[in-house]
């Protein structure tokens, strides 16, 4: 079924006929091999800014740095949904600004489509981005970029009155052009009722197994993480052990002479 160039629109129509698989990427490399592997959406996340470029947060990330990697992932996303996530402050102040940016992600970086995050109030900005030819994904529920305001990494969507205010915030998003919902961190049957309720995909990181679609960052799920792995995460390979036996073991053989041996040379 994934022998196809995913857009927004292919997607949007997986609605209730298969769940799907999204991974973040933030290189070439990345990108080619998870394309290879026929995963339909590849999400350039601003969570690079703390798995790739050291930041603690995600809200020093810029808009440079978001297009560098962009630009990599798409080099190496022949199939992919390449999707880039709009950094903090670059579509806040204004609709305009909003535009201008994430018309730079299609534009000069070859994204097919943005991510920004946040309910309701973003409304207005998903709709004139959506009216201009940009299509938008959609990201509620633990939203990194407000980690300041939330006081921290918290669990969305636990009490009423929070489920209530999700529950609008997806029928906002929905309304204004979102062709699919990033549902993180939030209980299982929220996502659920979240899910059931729109006609667009939701697509899960921490949030049960209702939604239409998950995600993973890419880092975390092959245990390559600097930080600890969120209890969602399952991590599929320990790439963190390799990568520390394989150079331990080059640094041995060149100290011990053992590499370059005779096969390795001209
Ligand atoms: O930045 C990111 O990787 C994300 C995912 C967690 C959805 O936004």
């Amino acid at each position: 079924m994934y022998s196809t160039k995913w857009t927004a629109s292919k997607i949007k129509a997986l609605k209730g006929k298969q769940h799907f698989a999204c991974l973040t990427a933030g290189d070439y490399i990345t990108a080619k091999l998870l394309d290879e592997c026929a995963i339909p959406l590849l999400l350039v996340g601003d969570s690079l800014g703390m798995t790739m470029l050291g930041y603690e947060t995600t809200l020093p990330v810029t808009m440079a740095e978001m297009l560098h990697h962009t630009a990599a992932v798409v080099r190496g996303a022949k199939s992919a949904l390449v999707v880039a996530d709009m950094p903090f402050l670059s579509y806040h102040v204004s609709v305009q600004q909003a535009i201008a940016n994430a018309g730079r992600f299609l534009k000069s970086a070859g994204a097919g489509a943005v991510k920004i995050e946040g309910g309701a109030s973003r409304a207005p900005t998903v709709k004139a981005l959506t009216e201009n030819g940009i299509p938008v994904m959609g990201h509620i529920g633990l939203t990194p970029q407000s980690i300041r305001a939330l006081g921290g990494y918290k669990i969305a969507g636990r009490r009423a009155a929070e489920i209530k205010k999700l529950v609008s915030d997806a029928r906002a998003l929905e309304k204004a052009g979102v062709f699919a919902l990033v549902l993180e961190c939030m209980p299982p049957e929220t996502a659920r009722r979240i899910t059931a309720m729109v006609k667009i995909p939701t697509i899960g990181i921490g949030a049960g197994p209702h939604c239409d679609g998950q995600i993973l960052v890419i880092h975390d799920m092959l245990g390559l993480s600097a930080n600890v792995s969120p209890k969602f995460v399952k991590r599929y390979a320990d790439l963190t052990a390799q990568i520390r036996q394989a150079s331990g073991q080059y640094k041995a053989e060149v100290e011990n002479g053992k590499f370059p041996a005779k096969e390795h040379c001209y």
